[in-house]
């Protein structure tokens, strides 16, 4: 992340130069998944944490008789969203569209409004920055109609917005870590009942998140396609998800089902290790933690099929880098970040040597950040709350 004002004092600056001053600032972050890959559209387990980075909409009710108007830092400029017009699935403006009708068909009166939008998530990078975009203009919308919606309701929003406006049949992990987040601590989410359990972060760990620097390119599909596989191995065990279902049961499937019980092998071991990486979190045990993170990725690479050879590459100069525990691809897969278990005391080293590491073939550079787990979405009505959090 950069070391200039963070997300919400800057959504402030740009909301100013246009407008004047807001009325108060969303934010909501984006996230790191230690483990549990594929495992939330099956309903099982993923243990992701809220990274310290935010997306951060300032905003205030547009005077009587204009439209509603956003300007956004980021995606191409400060620009106004075409927000009347016709959106492609790849304009970024879709995501606030899809949240504003769909908070309008739940009845939340949506009167015009106007918003200064910037993030400190990196966007493709595999750490969810639409939905921390969902999550805080979600969260803009209630607040103007003097509202409140359950963290679960919230999140629930964003994930119809991905999978009916959007068109990504998306699980419910990312958008839920960006509303229930809790500060240094990584939350263990049961994708069945919703049930949350928070953990610590064994004693002397720190989570790097490194990235690759690559981005996804037309891959949705393959996201559609690992999905579907997944439910096509359910129906043929007679299960209601692979929830339901054990590595014994995989016997039963036939040789027409070999792709299918590669897709179930992953996200059954995947469930089993996320609940055991869970236990290790309450028991201190870091090094069975990183373990387990390796063996997702393992299983991602192989079973599942959605690493990358630059995500590889990350994963392995992670493991021959100091201090390092486990490391493994982060996120829906194929580009962006991996996220690896290292020592606190020499994770300055180890920035080093994936930094230095991977930018050695002189084709890529490595962005490493070191990060504490971030707290969840908020209204900031204040100057205050807007103030900006201490390092971390
Ligand atoms: C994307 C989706 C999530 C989840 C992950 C893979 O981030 O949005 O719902 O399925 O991929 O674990």
């Amino acid at each position: 992340m950069n070391q200039g004002p963070r997300s919400a004092e800057r959504a402030v600056a740009i909301f100013r130069n246009t407008w004047g001053e807001p009325d108060f600032v969303s934010r909501a972050p984006g996230r790191v998944n230690l483990i549990g890959e594929h495992t939330d559209y099956n309903q099982g387990f993923a243990m992701p944490m809220a990274l310290p980075f935010d997306t951060s909409v300032a905003v205030a009710p547009a005077p009587r008789g204009t439209p509603t108007e956003i300007v956004s830092e980021n995606f191409g400029g400060a620009v106004l969203a075409p927000y009347e017009s016709d959106l492609e699935p790849g304009d970024w403006a879709i995501h606030i569209r899809g949240v504003h009708k769909l908070l309008s068909e739940a009845g939340i009166i949506v009167d015009p409004w106007r918003a200064a939008i910037a993030t400190d998530v990196p966007v493709g990078a595999s750490l969810s920055s639409s939905a921390a975009l969902e999550v805080a203009c979600t969260l803009a919308i209630l607040h103007m109609a003097a509202t409140r919606w359950s963290p679960v309701a919230v999140a629930q929003l964003g994930q119809r917005v991905e999978n009916e406006i959007v068109g990504l049949p998306s699980g419910i992990m990312d958008q839920l870590i960006s509303t229930v987040g809790v500060r240094d601590h990584a939350v263990l989410i049961d994708c069945r009942s919703l049930e949350l359990s928070p953990r610590p972060l064994p004693a002397g760990v720190v989570v790097a998140v490194m990235d690759t620097n690559t981005r996804r390119e037309l891959v949705d599909s393959e996201y559609a396609d690992r999905r579907t596989a997944c439910e096509r191995a359910a129906a043929a065990l007679g299960v209601e998800s692979l929830r339901d279902a054990t590595l014994d049961d995989l016997v039963r499937l036939g040789s027409e089902f070999d792709l299918e019980r590669r897709r179930a092998r992953h996200v059954i071991g995947e469930n089993r290790r996320t609940v055991e990486a869970a236990k290790a979190m309450t028991d201190g045990n870091a090094v069975l933690l990183g373990e387990l993170m390796t063996q997702s990725h393992n299983s991602l690479r192989d079973d599942f099929e959605v690493s990358s050879p630059a995500l590889d590459h990350m994963v392995d100069i992670a493991h021959n880098s100091p201090g390092c525990l486990g490391a493994r691809m982060t996120g829906g897969g194929f580009a962006g970040c991996a996220v690896a278990l290292v020592e606190s005391e020499r994770a300055a080293e180890f920035s080093v040597s994936v930094t230095d590491r991977y930018g050695a073939s002189g084709e890529r550079t490595a962005t490493v950040w070191i990060c504490e787990a971030g707290s969840g979405g908020s209204v900031l009505t204040t100057t205050q709350d807007r103030r900006p959090t201490p390092d971390r």
